[in-house]
């Protein structure tokens, strides 16, 4: 199987598949947005000036993402499967990347495209609530993304809170973000022959068995001798 490199709007549901992907595989999940809020909830001064850029949809310098990703994916992930959820998110960050794995000696990478509308995005933000332990999200709109017990995390048992960064406000400045930060890197990889787009418009198990056949090595050469 590859490594995942995800590249999507926000709440696309890139956390939810990579939720899929940990407890059905043996991949280890690297989040920014996650690491970047345990450092807002840890209450150090770092984490109040994270706060202030997430609270109004901005993105965190690159310098200090990419010291924090460095570091994880060289010490924590090298030689394990792992998923990267919300780095690389400019074209920076994405150059950097390409120099850390290049230098780890890892090339079996996909890097995923999940595609989905404003308005369909807009609503899976909208309706998020979050497990403040895992980080599970659940959705209030969707059945098949609701907790089994309304409120309550499935797996932690605690009670599920709203992102401060999912008022329908602060998701037309994060979702402007993406386009004018992050929307250039799907170019940059589709260059590189690496991109591969999955609608995501539908239910989980249907995404779910698209994001297989992109990230089992054998079925992705198949797929790419069908389009030759
Ligand atoms: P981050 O946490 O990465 O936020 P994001 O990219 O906006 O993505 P989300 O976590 O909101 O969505 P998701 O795609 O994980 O969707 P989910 O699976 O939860 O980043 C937060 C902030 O940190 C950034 O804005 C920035 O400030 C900063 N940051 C992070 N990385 C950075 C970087 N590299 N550089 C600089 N700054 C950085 O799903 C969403 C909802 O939809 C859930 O409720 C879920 O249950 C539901 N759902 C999922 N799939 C489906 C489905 N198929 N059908 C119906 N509902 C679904
Ligand atoms: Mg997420």
């Amino acid at each position: 199987m590859k490594n995942v490199i995800f590249i999507a709007p926000p709440a696309a549901g890139k956390g939810t598949i990579s939720d899929y992907l940990v407890k059905n595989f043996n991949y280890v999940h690297l989040s920014t947005g996650d690491m970047l809020r345990s450092e807002v909830a840890s209450g150090s001064l770092l984490g109040k000036e994270i706060d202030a850029l997430i609270s109004k949809g901005s993105l965190v310098s690159d310098e200090l993402i990419i010291k924090l990703v460095e570091s994880k994916l060289k010490n924590e992930l090298f030689g394990k499967l792992f998923i990267l959820d919300g780095f690389p998110r400019t074209l920076p960050q994405a150059e950097k990347l390409d120099e850390m794995l290049i230098s780890m000696g890892v090339t079996n990478n996909v890097v995923i495209y999940l595609d989905v509308t404003l308005e369909e995005a807009t609503k899976r933000a909208v309706g998020r609530i979050v497990c403040p332990k895992c980080s599970r999200s659940y959705n209030v709109y969707y059945k098949e993304a609701s907790p089994l017990i309304e409120g309550i995390c499935d797996d932690c048992g605690v009670a599920l809170e709203k992102r401060s960064d999912d008022t329908e406000e602060t998701f037309k400045k994060r979702y402007q973000t993406y386009l004018d930060s992050t929307s250039p890197i799907i170019n940059y990889y589709k260059q590189k022959g690496i991109l591969e787009s999955i609608n995501v418009m539908r239910t989980q198990n249907e995404v779910a068995k698209d994001i297989l056949s992109v990230i089992n090595d054998e079925n992705v050469s198949v797929k790419r001798r069908k389009s030759d």
